[in-house]
């Protein structure tokens, strides 16, 4: 279905091109779980992979076709009856084929004249026409080619039936200006819907799609997190955000999603989001800084373009050494804490020294740095971790013990899990389920140094019934002590905030 109204369409191409990103690789069942993320996000078409390339893949767009979604459902094939045919025998209906228009790919990759590339792009098309399918044609390096040439391949393929012409920029190295350009030619030759597929080799892949769009480009190809080949692909969370706050454009994203979907391609695809990327990092809306926060307590839009809500997250403020009172105070006074003046700046200060000393202070340690300041024991930890055991090898489960105390009464649980991290973190959640009932949002374990000795740090993220998140990190030589330790943290965190709360 072409999309006739003014929106934005956009094709998401997370399920091929990002799956094309290095390293990584996924299986029918995590495909079919992002696309059905993708459709609930609201993208109008989903490219859900390269038919031809396995039997694995065929079986997994055939099922992402067949389980009901609302997006447009495509498969990619080169200018060849028998990847045709692959898309056929996932029964869609819907093809995106490609075939490269550039001197240097017809010469060096495809060893074939610019005539014969016109006369493959026409037969694939017809073949594909001739099969029903629903045909979007893409000039590889399009950006690269001669702008005469490929505007001829363009109107030969759009005669031989093509509903829809995509230009990729294949290698990210064209410029707004010469996108704007372009499209613009294009648009005087042929009278099929255009879409922009762009990539992000010099970080242009958004500003270049927007460009293609407001020059009468009436679809872009993005993926979820900019993933991709190399550099990835135009980030979807990026343009639509840009799209809608900068241009005023209208699009079917239901952009509140945006957050929940790029952790769950994250999660799946093993791919981190960097933090400080747009819109979905971990810090694109958390703020240290004293002027910024201060600003931010004010008035949140001095420092923030958009609310963060928008895009379902929370904005979160950091101490540190930049940190001030303000920001500080803030913080206290989301776990119910007042103080006075002095107390606050004596509390500033004590954590400007530890972060002095390159710590990154996390918000157990600025509660405990308050409770020593205020001389109030109920900043203490809830649960004290005693002991734990697990037990892991080649043929057991393993299975983890945990035994942690809470006002002086003993809990001991045990679970067992995939490896021993999972078994020893799901001892604890059981064993704290009666006080805190919390779920794991996000579990990410980085090294620090190198070597079998290497230090590693762990950070879990934990939610609560009532929607509260927190995340406590932990470094260590011993990965399960230390995400133990994470997770005993942040229990006593997201219960510290309940207590407080509760009695004020
Ligand atoms: O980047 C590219 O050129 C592609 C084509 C398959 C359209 O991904
Ligand atoms: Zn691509």
């Amino acid at each position: 279905m072409i999309n006739n109204t003014n929106k934005v369409r956009i094709f998401d191409t997370t399920l091929r091109d990002g799956e094309q990103s290095p390293g990584v690789s996924i299986n029918p069942e995590q495909k079919l779980q992002i696309a059905f993320k993708l459709d609930q996000l609201g993208v109008d078409a989903i490219e859900a992979g390269f038919p031809i390339v396995s039997q694995g893949e065929i079986q997994a767009v055939r099922n992402i076709k067949k389980s009901g979604l609302k997006a447009e459902i495509c498969g990619l094939a080169r200018t060849l009856d028998s990847d045709i045919d692959s898309v056929i025998k996932c029964d869609l209906d819907y093809v995106h084929t490609f075939i490269a228009t550039s001197d240097i790919h017809m010469r060096y990759k495809l060893k074939m004249t610019p005539e014969e590339v016109i006369q493959k792009a026409v037969k694939a098309v017809e073949y594909a026409k001739s099969h029903g399918l629903k045909v979007e044609f893409s000039a590889e390096d399009a950006t690269r080619s001669d702008m005469t040439f490929l505007t001829k391949v363009f109107t030969a393929v759009v005669e031989a039936g093509a509903d829809r012409i995509d230009i990729p920029d294949t290698v990210g190295y064209a410029t707004p200006e010469y996108i704007s350009g372009l499209v613009s030619l294009v648009l005087k030759r042929i009278a099929v819907p255009i879409s922009m597929h762009c990539h992000n080799d010099f970080g242009l892949a958004v500003a270049n799609s927007i460009a293609g769009i407001n020059a009468g480009a009436a679809c872009a190809h993005v993926t979820v997190n900019g993933l991709g080949e190399r550099a990835g692909n135009a980030s979807l969370e990026e343009f639509v955000m840009a799209l809608q706050c900068l241009y005023r454009k209208e699009h079917n994203i239901h952009t509140k999603l945006l957050y929940e979907t790029s952790r769950s391609v994250s999660n799946i695809m093993g791919i981190a989001v960097q933090a400080n990327k747009a819109i979905i990092g971990e810090n694109a809306f958390g703020h240290e800084s004293g002027i910024h926060t201060h600003g931010i307590l004010n008035n949140p839009m001095t420092y923030e373009p958009i609310d963060p809500e928008m895009v379902g997250r929370k904005r979160w403020l950091q101490a540190g050494k930049h940190a001030g009172a303000h920001g500080i105070r803030a913080m206290l006074r989301d776990f119910g804490i007042e103080c006075t003046d002095e107390q606050l700046h004596e509390i500033v200060e004590k954590q400007k020294n530890l972060a002095d000393r390159g710590k990154s202070i996390s918000t157990a340690e600025l509660l405990s740095i308050a409770g020593e300041v205020l001389q109030n024991k109920r900043f203490e930890e809830k649960f004290k971790l005693y002991d734990f055991h697990i037990v892991t090898g080649m043929n057991l489960i393993p299975t983890a013990v945990i035994r942690l105390n809470t006002n002086g009464k003993d809990l001991i649980a045990s679970e067992i899990g995939v490896g021993p991290v999972d078994a020893a973190l799901k001892a604890i959640q059981k064993v704290a389920s009666e006080i805190a009932n919390v779920k794991i949002r996000e579990y990410k374990l980085d090294s620090i140094t190198g070597g079998s000795d290497a230090l590693a740090e762990v950070s879990v993220k934990v939610e609560d019934k009532s929607g509260n998140v927190v995340s406590a990190r932990k470094a260590g030589e011993d990965v399960v002590v230390a995400s133990v330790q994470a997770m005993v943290d942040a229990i006593n965190k997201i219960m510290l905030r309940k207590i407080l709360y509760s009695e004020n």
